[in-house]
């Protein structure tokens, strides 16, 4: 009885394995379980949400809006493709909290020189910034929007803000 059924299943098995040698052989190898768990761990890696955006020599950022997830962790990074020094086109990005002084910030930014052009006296204006960068440099900051909604960003480099300037839409 037991070896009939031993036998059983071994028939069970080698028609199995040949069915799956008719398919192509990808097939099987994605269904073993090693393949699997490897997926796993690369998805793992990739969750956070990432953007770019660049800043370049003619005082301009790439877009004017950026849509991130609300409430998931959100790694940006500003990207200067220009060939400029930073004390003369120097760009960052700073993200305003909802319903601040754009103007306001913007021009006592522009005097905050000893500052990294972020005024002291505005910090809480301010849910995150990079710090200044030249030609060819880069600089990456995280930061997650607990609250749905559209969210104003600029560079607050000296007379930057006309131009550079957009927003960050929660969703
Ligand atoms: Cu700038």
């Amino acid at each position: 009885m037991k070896n009939t059924f031993k036998s059983l299943a071994l028939v069970a098995l080698v028609a199995f394995m040949g069915a799956c040698k008719d398919n192509s052989k990808n097939t099987v190898e994605t269904t073993t379980a090693p393949a699997h768990q490897h997926e796993e761990t690369v998805v793992e890696e990739d969750t956070r949400f990432s953007v770019v955006i660049e800043g370049n020599d003619q005082m301009q950022f790439n877009t004017k809006e950026l849509k991130v997830p609300v409430g998931e962790p959100v790694v940006l990074t500003l990207k200067h493709t220009g060939k400029m020094a930073k004390n003369v086109m120097g760009h960052n990005f700073v993200l305003l909290q909802q319903g601040a002084d754009f103007q306001s910030f913007a021009e006592k930014a522009a005097m905050a020189a000893a500052t990294d052009y972020i005024p002291a006296s505005e910090e809480g204006s301010v849910l995150v910034h990079t710090k200044v960068i030249g030609g060819g440099e880069s600089d990456t900051v995280e930061f997650t929007l607990t609250e749905a909604g559209t969210y104003e960003f600029l560079c607050s480099f000296p007379g930057h803000y006309a131009m550079m300037r957009g927003v960050v839409i929660a969703e």
